[in-house]
């Protein structure tokens, strides 16, 4: 086989097989395929598409490009969780303690975020000392007491996928469906869990544009997943505001505690009930989703999801003092309230914008290479629907430079302001 064969193939359309997708992910992660030919490839998969065959045989031939994890060693069903993408997106700090209260196994692998979105593992990292580096042993040890525990990756997992995602960056490749897909999936199935949630992101904020786009990716990865033996679902969940107010990594941690006493924002509650309750089903616990959220706020209600919050910052070594206190993490040097000029109603408030507003402020990174800063982010203070006033408080930026009017300009042009009032749909579908 010739890989410069197999590109003219996919650019004219053609249906690639098994054994030639397997050859091109051989190819590509021993590095007898170069990078020229691989983002050839990838730009002609992005204009040409894929069947669900072919998306199946590309995930797969990824997954055996490295490690794959086995869990075997925790008990129970282990559900793994992962979002798509977006700002602010604080469900898993909330969700990985509440489900874990119900004897549910969560072994959760995080990531961290690049560009306007935020990465689970950095949040963590805002609570002094916690550390998301631990040997296997340890990690299974502390799934089996706790029932949960948050890592980096181990290994490596899909190395296909780092190398291709990498190339997709600078190719302008990343957007496609099959490319997506079978890079998610591919990181899911080595990772080990049993069953797979699926939070497929749409809007301003997200990588699917549409919901019919969305939905297209959503059913995709079910169809992956399933094929692969994991039971999969898919909830379909909007990105054109930020979720929550917080949007910064120990501001998200604020918001998680308060979400954890039962004090969350209306959306972000509504997504972890909705997340938890696809969770929890996955494992047996609940057989609806009325019965799930009924199960689920108890464990909020009577403290025991805020207690095993604190059991998992201990046992990763965190200070659990800034859990018990969590002003304490509030320690931006300069807090500035972003005032409205017009009265109205919040019509928008473009999530990928105010995503690259918090990172300016160094909340996220530009590039693989930045260090963050824990402390700085921004609050929304009106969320799409809300009425305001003329100088009244759209957002308070927390900021450790007094350089921070380019995030001060870029909340007053993408908070929109109308005189109608508008409203957005949290959730679009469940897919599975
Ligand atoms: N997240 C991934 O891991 N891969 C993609 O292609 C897009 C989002
Ligand atoms: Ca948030």
């Amino acid at each position: 086989m010739r890989m410069v064969d197999l590109i003219e193939k996919k650019r004219d359309g053609g249906i690639l097989t098994k054994e030639e997708i397997h050859f091109i992910i051989d190819g590509y992660t021993k590095g007898t395929i170069p990078d020229y030919q691989m983002s050839a490839f990838a730009m002609s998969v992005f204009f040409k598409d894929m069947t669900d065959e072919e998306i199946t045989a590309l995930t797969l031939a990824m997954v055996h490009s490295g490690d794959i994890i086995d869990l075997a060693k925790i008990d129970g069903v282990k559900v793994d969780k992962h979002s798509t993408g977006g700002v602010g997106d604080t469900t898993t700090l909330v969700l990985a303690p509440l489900v874990a209260t119900l004897g549910v196994p969560v072994a959760k692998m995080s990531g961290r975020g690049l560009g306007h979105t935020g990465g689970t593992l950095d949040k963590f990292e805002a609570i002094p000392g916690f550390s998301i580096e631990m040997t296997e042993e340890k990690f299974v040890e502390s799934v089996n007491d706790l029932k949960v525990a948050v890592i980096g990756q181990t290994g490596e997992l899909a190395p296909a996928d780092g190398k291709l995602y990498a190339l997709r960056d600078v190719t302008a490749t990343v957007n496609s469906i099959p490319l997506i897909a079978s890079s998610i999936m591919s990181k899911k199935i080595a990772a080990g869990a049993d069953a797979i949630v699926l939070d497929v992101t749409v809007g301003e904020g997200a990588f699917m544009k549409t919901p019919e786009e969305a939905t297209r990716l959503a059913q995709t990865m079910v169809n992956i997943g399933n094929l692969a033996g994991r039971q999969t679902k898919a909830v379909i969940s909007d990105m054109s505001e930020p979720l929550g107010l917080a949007i910064g990594n120990s501001l998200e941690i604020v918001e998680a505690i308060d979400a954890l006493k039962g004090n969350g924002p209306a959306d972000l509650m509504e997504l972890v009930y909705v997340l938890g309750g696809q969770m929890i089903i996955l494992a047996g616990v609940a057989s609806s989703m009325e019965e799930a959220k009924v199960i689920l706020e108890a464990k909020i209600n009577d403290g025991s999801a805020l207690e095993k919050f604190r059991e998992m910052v201990i046992n990763q070594g965190g200070d659990v003092s800034y859990i018990d206190q969590p002003e304490k993490l509030l320690t931006a040097k300069y807090k500035t309230q972003v005032l409205a000029k017009q009265a109205g109603y919040v019509s928008q408030i473009v999530a990928d914008k105010i995503g690259i507003a918090a990172m300016l402020l160094g909340a996220g990174r530009a590039t693989k290479e930045d260090t963050i800063d824990p402390a700085v982010g921004i609050i929304l203070k009106k969320k799409v629907g809300d009425k305001i006033e003329i100088g009244e408080s759209l957002a308070e930026i927390h900021a450790n430079t007094e350089d921070y009017q380019e995030t001060l300009d870029m909340i007053l042009d993408n908070m929109i302001i109308s005189n109608s009032p508008s409203h957005t749909q949290l959730i679009h579908g469940i897919i599975g």
